[in-house]
């Protein structure tokens, strides 16, 4: 368990993944995602399974300390312990507790244990360009815009550029100092 001032981070459970597919079939969560599809209940079983036996990804629920309630998710996937980099992934599905600054804290839970537990050395995160919310918490964090792929997902009736960001432990540690 990763514990924060606000929030703490806990192990993505079996019992979760019910409360996380609603979050993910949201609609206004969709439109900020690159995948378009909405998840049945025997998907996400299976995708539980996957993920379970996956020694490439790791999922965190983001609870409230105070109130004990689970409010969404992050991890990271595509871990490549070679090279010492992984994929962020971001959901705060309870959307009352958006703009809070949840994810920000979240992500520097996360940041802290990649980079001091995991031995990683770089997390990347891809995401819309019109994603502001998304690119400020990862700024907050010492993310830096690295570049722009062009009309690479679609979403909202049109090719949306897709931002790629990233955080180097080197960076992240003169950050912390
Ligand atoms: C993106 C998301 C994770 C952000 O979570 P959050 O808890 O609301 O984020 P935070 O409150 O920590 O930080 C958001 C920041 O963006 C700012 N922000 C929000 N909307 C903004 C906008 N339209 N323009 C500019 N800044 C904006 C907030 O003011 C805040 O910055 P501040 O603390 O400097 O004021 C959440 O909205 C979410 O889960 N969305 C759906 C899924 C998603 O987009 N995931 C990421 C995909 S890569």
């Amino acid at each position: 368990m990763l514990v924060g001032k606000r929030i703490l981070l806990r192990p993505l459970e079996r019992k979760d993944i019910e409360k996380v597919r609603k979050w993910r079939n949201d609609p206004a969560v969709i439109e900020n995602i690159f995948s378009y599809n909405y998840i049945n209940d025997l998907q996400q079983e299976k995708w539980f399974e996957k993920y379970s036996n996956s020694a490439t990804e790791v999922s965190f629920i983001i609870v409230l300390n105070e109130e004990r309630e689970d409010i969404g998710v992050i991890g990271l996937s595509n871990i490549d312990f070679k090279n010492q980099n992984a994929v962020l992934n971001t959901m705060i599905g309870e959307k009352k507790y958006w703009n809070k600054g949840y994810a920000t804290e979240a992500l520097s839970l996360l940041v802290h244990y990649a980079f001091n537990q995991m031995n990683l050395n770089r997390i990347t995160s891809y995401l819309f360009a019109f994603n502001k919310a998304s690119i400020r918490k990862n700024e907050k964090n010492g993310f830096i815009i690295e570049g722009t792929i062009r009309q690479m997902c679609f979403s909202g009736g049109k090719f949306q550029d897709v931002i790629v960001m990233g955080l180097l432990r080197d960076d992240w540690r003169k950050m912390q100092a």
